[in-house]
């Protein structure tokens, strides 16, 4: 069998952060691509260096040009601008369409048989791009937004309850953004709901913490956005991909009547496996998250329009 290769356009902190993740758990060959000078190559020659010392068989190149993605089994692009405190993820919406423009026809050249992984914000308008330059089918384009608000809802819950980390399971649904849709209701202790512990009232102070938990890390940062759990997150879609390991997790996938909605990407639960998105959860939702998933979708509607108003 031969070696697995994962592109990662954009060396920017999540693009870098991914390559060694990627080369501690020996997940793949990569190859990181910017347009910026020299940035990809001396990030891919560090974690080389790392290599040896990491016992990691991994082989990783740096490179300016597209070309190298050819035969790519995954792509994770990040490529785009990250936000500055005070903007929200929608504010990025011209600039980083342009740059998917220059990315995707790329990614359809070289990598036409990958599957794709997208970063960039506004999330799921970003994806929708993607899947409709490159004409790649629904199960092959994806974003990833759901693991990472759902680790982030997780983490308030374990840090609330004192509970292990690994032991809390929750959902996070609908667009990236203050619309997005947590799920108190799935969200437990192994299996016990977490209203045994929680107060209703600090359950609703965690989710709200949870939809402005991108924003949190951006006003503490001050010069870009979230990456050490951004990287995790969609490393753990690709290994789910490449290791073909039937997760069920939240992503953004395209949608063809699930949920009612019809030819747009929203996140929900999905079945992560070596054709990508192999299947979609439909969850029955009570009428406050009907609702709430509701205003969620029209949002991401909403910025599609001002996408298609751009050409
Ligand atoms: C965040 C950015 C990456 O949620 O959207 O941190």
């Amino acid at each position: 069998m031969g070696r697995k290769k994962i592109a990662l356009v954009g060396a920017g902190q999540i693009g870098g952060t991914m390559a060694h993740l990627i080369a501690g758990r020996e997940l793949g060959d990569v190859v990181l691509v910017d347009i910026k000078e020299g940035m990809p190559q001396g990030k891919a020659l560090d974690i080389t260096e790392a290599t040896p010392i990491m016992k990691s068989d991994c082989k990783l190149i740096g490179t300016n040009d597209y070309k190298d993605m050819e035969g790519a089994d995954v792509v994770i692009v990040t490529a785009g601008v990250p936000r500055k405190p005070g903007m929200s993820r929608d504010d990025l919406l011209g600039i980083n369409k342009k740059i998917m423009e220059a990315v995707a026809p790329n990614i359809k050249k070289y990598a036409p048989d990958a599957y794709v992984i997208v970063v960039a914000n506004p999330l799921d308008i970003m994806v929708h791009l993607m899947k409709k330059i490159t004409g790649f089918p629904k199960n092959r384009v994806m974003g990833m937004a759901g693991i990472l608000d759902t680790a982030r809802f997780r983490a308030f819950l374990a840090m609330e309850t004192g509970f292990s980390v690994q032991e809390i399971n929750a959902m996070v649904l609908g667009g990236h953004g203050d619309t997005m849709v947590p799920m108190p209701r799935y969200a437990n202790v192994n299996g016990v709901p977490i209203s045994k512990f929680i107060s209703e009232e600090r359950i609703e102070e965690i989710v709200t913490r949870t939809r402005k938990g991108g924003g949190e890390i951006v006003g503490l940062l001050k010069t870009g956005s979230a990456f050490y759990a951004p990287a995790e997150a969609a490393i753990q879609m690709a290994t789910a991909i490449l290791h073909d390991q039937k997760r069920l997790l939240p992503c953004a996938a395209y949608l063809e009547g699930e949920y009612g909605v019809n030819g747009f990407f929203i996140g929900v639960p999905v079945v992560l496996g070596a054709d990508g998105v192999e299947k979609i959860i439909e969850l029955d939702l009570n009428d406050k998250e009907k609702e709430m998933f509701a205003t969620s979708v029209d949002h991401v509607k909403k910025l599609i329009g001002e996408l298609e108003a751009m050409n």
